[in-house]
């Protein structure tokens, strides 16, 4: 009777879907706008979502397991710890590191983390929030990423870890940096949150760090609204970041079950009286970092499409590419050698002797409908967050200035057509012919 109530609704929700979303509507150039990002949602999405609604599955259990392997699978990494965000993902990942388990390895107050100063803040909070210190370097105009000899020329004594950012997918030279790395003994955390399926040297970005980090907030490959994840090989380590995601406690039930350990009341650690209950035993200064079944329902039926979501990505960028070459004023972008990368959107800066600028085709690209955003903060030093806070800059920043003064990105999601990317092609075309 339940089950085939529920089948009925479920049909009913995909009816209901294919009555608000009838199909494409035609494109209108100039009116229907492109945007740089946003979620590709189906009927079976819709479904997902109402399916979780109905089990009110209202916690993280189940699905949130279910979601977990299959990401694990699909990321060839052997855990993947389901988060609230992509930023919570970023801080798990450094706050794990810093546990008093990994003994000598433990990052400590004071220790320092290379990073890269254009990108999104939250690569770079976490290093702030556990006391350590972030070391900026610079990035290439074209890749928008570093090198691997800016991270070496800024390592120090006192440095103990690497966190940087695939950009816009765009991977970094990954395998040389994860070398380095273990050359100096420090650990490499990937932030891999706009580079879902990208490579490098042929192998997945997020499979060289200790740790990698996803976001599934709408503008990335996946989406459940919003969420993220972090993926390691690392057991020891991911039992570690488990705790500090689920309050830092030692036990390691997952919710609804009481026993698994089967010493329940069988231990005394710490000072705390002998038989303590070990649901509440609590082994590391933990977060509540956890997600719900329902985003995890959703992201596990977007996981279906993933490969057509990197493919489509990856067309789009590269119609770009092809339409744009050689426009006068414009530095296009180039996948770092020896990548293959899954595009998060397509980066393009402004070249000082243009004859015009940033705000100047950006009006003229807005004005058509043509979305376009900033490679997010720009220089991160220059914010009022970053004034005053410990860092070390080494060499010039120069080029993360350029990005803050002179780059901008537009959309490749799957939801752009190849009608819309003519269209975007053609404006360009008629703003450098009247610039
Ligand atoms: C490189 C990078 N890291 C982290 C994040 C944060 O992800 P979330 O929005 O899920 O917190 C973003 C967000 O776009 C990002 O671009």
């Amino acid at each position: 009777m339940v089950d085939s109530a529920r089948a009925r609704l479920l049909e009913q929700v995909r009816g209901y879907h294919d009555a608000q979303v009838p199909g494409p509507t035609p494109f209108i150039p100039g009116q229907t706008p492109i945007l740089s990002s946003g979620a590709v949602l189906d009927a079976d999405d819709r479904e997902a979502l109402v399916a979780a609604a109905l089990d009110m599955r209202i916690a993280s259990g189940g699905i949130a397991a279910k979601f977990e392997s299959s990401l694990a699978k699909v990321l060839k990494r052997r855990k993947t710890l389901l988060t609230n965000s992509g930023s919570s993902a970023n801080l798990l990942a450094l706050s794990t590191l810093t546990s008093p388990e990994l003994g000598d390895e433990r990052l400590k107050p004071g220790d320092e983390v290379i990073t890269v100063a254009a990108g999104f803040p939250t690569t770079v909070n976490p290093i702030l929030q556990n006391g350590l210190v972030p070391v900026f370097v610079d990035i290439e105009l074209g890749t928008y990423n570093t090198t691997a000899e800016r991270v070496e020329e800024a390592m120090s004594p006192r440095t103990r870890a690497i966190m940087i950012a695939h950009t816009l997918g765009n991977p970094f030279p990954v395998a040389e940096i994860a070398e380095l790395a273990a050359r100096h003994g420090c650990h490499l955390i990937e932030d891999n949150c706009d580079a879902v399926g990208s490579t490098y040297g042929g192998r997945l970005t997020g499979t060289f760090g200790r740790f990698s980090t996803v976001s599934f907030y709408p503008a990335h490959h996946l989406t459940m609204g919003e969420g993220g994840a972090l993926l390691t090989s690392d057991i020891k380590l991911a039992q570690l970041a488990k705790s500090f995601r689920d309050w830092g406690r030692d036990c390691w039930c997952e919710p609804g079950e009481d026993d698994r350990c089967l010493k329940r009341f069988g231990l005394s650690p710490g000072t705390l009286p002998d038989g303590y209950d070990h649901k509440y035993v609590f082994s590391q200064v933990g977060y509540n970092l956890k997600s719900t079944d329902l985003q995890a329902a959703l992201g596990l039926s977007q996981l279906a499409k993933l490969p057509d979501f990197i493919e489509a990505r990856r067309r789009n960028w590269r119609q770009l590419r092809e339409g744009l070459d050689g426009l006068p004023g414009l530095l296009l972008p180039e996948p770092t050698p020896g990548s293959d990368p899954s595009w998060f959107g397509f980066i393009i800066t402004v070249l000082p002797d243009a004859g015009f600028t940033v705000p100047d085709v950006v009006a003229w690209l807005e004005a058509r409908k043509i979305r376009t955003r900033r490679l997010f903060a720009g220089n991160l030093t220059r914010h009022p967050a970053y004034i005053g806070q410990p860092q070390r800059i080494v060499g010039s920043l120069t080029n993360s200035d350029a990005v803050t003064e002179r780059t901008f990105w537009i959309g490749v999601y799957p939801g752009i057509t190849a009608e819309m990317i003519e269209y975007v092609i053609g404006s360009f075309k008629e703003f450098v012919t009247t610039h």
